[in-house]
Parts: structure tokens; sequence; C-alpha cells
């Protein structure tokens, strides 16, 4: 009896891992685009690819507001400020490259690592003024913070934070790119001119082995290059537009619907029919701004520049689109 019942498990998962992700249509695009008022929905992904392969790169467990992290209310340097209509970090502090760099967390739920990385690498370049301008290990992070959660298979972005505090972490650039300390090394999705995506029926990336050295750019001193926040925080949704004007981008999650992966270019709101896809996203908020009467962040994703509008996408802000203002993560670096 057990047996025939493992048996058919196996046979409805491997069904269930093999199922055409029917959101990827042009019949559900079409719908989309028919009741979308604030953004246009298009082709991000070969319609063929599986439903799997999307919930594993749904890899925020940060939606919620956490209970292990102190919620920020108060910062003097809160007061210097008054809060622009529209904010681009880009613009802001132009000095800083990484700030609009879009990175590709490949087969792999890295999106907390991705996102609270790049945020810290641009905290750590306006705090420095320009000194400090590369990206921070979100291969470090990924596979050697253990109470962050699960690795590839998603994890706190308020954990890594704290791991930035007490353990401090090295620098890495892209998949392949020798830059850095430690530099990504989940291979990205790549889609080539006819519509093939290299990540389709890969399996999600094995847990790598957590390094103690360099071996992207091997002259950097391992020891040296970690860097460090003093802290690690919420915030509330009033506090998201001072912390970013005092420090820079921050980390933000949301529920994933499955109209948002055929997001092409508009203020993201949540359409009347799509379907909670039951995981989490993480990604940077860089900015805000107002489209067509309707308030909006400016966030940075990391799947790839072919995804989106070049790989950015905004969301309706004020109103707690998809949970997005609940669980906004960040911490200030350390300098010496
Ligand atoms: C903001 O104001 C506080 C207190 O007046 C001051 O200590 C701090 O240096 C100011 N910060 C900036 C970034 O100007
Ligand atoms: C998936 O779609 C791409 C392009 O749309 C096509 O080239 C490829 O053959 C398809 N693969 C399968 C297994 O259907
Ligand atoms: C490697 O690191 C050294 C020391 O930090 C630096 O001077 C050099 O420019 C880096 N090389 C590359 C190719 O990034």
């Amino acid at each position: 009896m057990s047996r025939v019942f493992i048996l058919l498990s196996i046979v409805l998962v491997s069904i269930y891992q093999t199922e055409q992700a029917y959101f990827l249509t042009d019949d559900y695009i079409n719908q989309i685009n028919n009741e979308a008022t604030t953004w246009k929905a298009g082709k991000n992904f070969p319609s063929n690819i599986s439903v799997e392969y999307f919930k594993s790169m749904l890899g925020s467990k940060g939606v919620e507001k956490s209970s292990n992290g102190p919620l920020k209310t108060e910062d003097p340097n809160y007061n210097n400020f008054t809060i622009p209509e529209t904010f681009d970090a880009r613009n802001k502090w132009s000095q800083c490259k990484t700030i609009g760099h879009v990175r590709d967390q490949g087969m792999c739920g890295s999106c907390w690592a991705l996102s609270t990385t790049s945020a810290f690498s641009d905290r750590l370049c306006i705090a420095t003024d320009g000194k400090f301008n590369q990206l921070i290990s979100a291969e470090k992070l990924t596979f050697c913070c253990y109470l962050c959660g699960f690795g590839c298979y998603g994890g706190y972005p308020i954990m890594a934070w704290r791991y930035f505090k007490y353990f401090g972490i090295v620098t890495g650039g892209d998949y392949d790119s020798n830059e850095g300390c430690q530099p990504y090394r989940v291979e990205p999705c790549v889609v080539d001119d006819e519509g093939h995506n290299s990540c389709r029926g890969r399996q999600i990336e094995k847990r790598h082995s957590c390094k103690r050295q360099c071996y992207g750019n091997t002259t950097i001193d391992y020891r040296n290059d970690h860097v460090y926040t003093r802290n690690a925080y919420h915030l509330t949704a009033e506090m998201i537009q001072k912390d970013v004007l005092a420090y820079g981008p921050v980390e933000a999650s949301f529920l994933v619907y499955d109209d948002f992966l055929n997001y092409k270019s508009g203020v993201y709101v949540k359409t009347e029919h799509a379907i909670y896809m039951g995981g989490g996203h993480s990604v940077k908020l860089i900015g805000w701004g107002e489209e067509g009467g309707v308030p909006y962040w400016l966030m940075v994703n990391s799947w790839n520049s072919h995804w989106g509008d070049k790989g950015t996408f905004k969301i309706r802000r004020g109103t707690n689109e998809c949970g997005i203002e609940d669980s906004v993560t960040g911490g200030v670096p350390l300098t010496h």
C-alpha cells in the first residue's frame, strides 16, 4: 500500500516538475494587457519553461514581518532631508556603478543574497564617496551563511545584514568575472536568439562549499577584504525613503503572483486574476516617483537585464502592493 503511494507520489511530483508554465502563454499575456491599466506585459521567457523553474527562483523568506531583527524608526541623519517627489539613486550617486547593475541569480533561489549584497555594495560606495566601488560577494553569502536560511532554496534578508555585521563579507563580482575575492559561481540563465533558455531543465544548483580564500582575483588578501555593517534592521514603510536618502539602496521583498513574471514596463499592480506562486522574491529598492498619477518604487531585479525593463521594474508605492512595504531591510556600512 505505502509502496504504491510512494510510487504515485513520485509520478505526481515528476508531472508537476515538468508542468509547462501556463502563465507564459500569449493568451495569458494578452489577458494581462486587457486588465492592467498601469503596466504592460510581454514575453520575458520562452513559453515552454516549467512552473517548477519559477518556484525555485523565489527564494525570499522575508516577506512576512519577521521578529528576528530590530525595527528602525529613528536616526539623527533622517532629519537632514526633505523627501523629493522623484528619486533615483543611480543619478544621485552616479559615481557608484553598482547601483544600476543587474545581476543574474541563475538556477538558484539566492535572490535574498543578491539583493542584500548589492544594496550593501552601493551603501559602501556612497559612504566612501566612490573609493569602494565594486560588488560584494553573493557567492560567499549564499553558501557560507548557514543562519541565513537554505542557500539556493531561499533565505532571510535580515539575517544577511546580521551576517555583514557580525562576520563581515568579502568582495565578489559576477559569474566568470574574476572580479573581487569570491565571484558568483552559479551560471546565469542565458536566452539565445531562438529563445532557448540555458536554465530550462536544469536542476537547482547544489550547495557549493564555503571557501575561506580568494579564488577570483587571487592577489586580494582574504582577511583584509572583509567589510562590515554597524547594524541590521527592518524599516517601517514611513522610514524607507529617509533611509535611502541617508544611506542608499535597501532590500525589499514581496509575494510573487504569476502575472509579475511577464512584466515589461510601467507600474506593476497585481491584476485581478493573478495567482499567487507560493513564494517571496527579494530585490533592491533604488528610488521612487510617480507615473501617470500612480506612485511607484523603482527596483533592480536579479533575473538578468533581458527581463522586464532592462532588468528593473516599478511597483505601486503606498498601498503595500504584494507586501512590498512590510519587510524592507538595511544596514549602515562601517567605514574606518
Ligand atoms: C545630519 O544631521 C546630523 C545632526 O544635525 C549631523 O550630525 C549629521 O552629520 C548630518 N548628516 C549629513 C549626512 O549631513
Ligand atoms: C522550447 O521553446 C523553444 C523556443 O520557443 C524551442 O526552440 C524549443 O524547441 C522548445 N523546446 C521544447 C522541448 O519544446
Ligand atoms: C586585483 O586586486 C588587486 C588588489 O586589490 C588590484 O590592484 C587589481 O586591480 C585587481 N585586478 C583585477 C583584474 O581586478
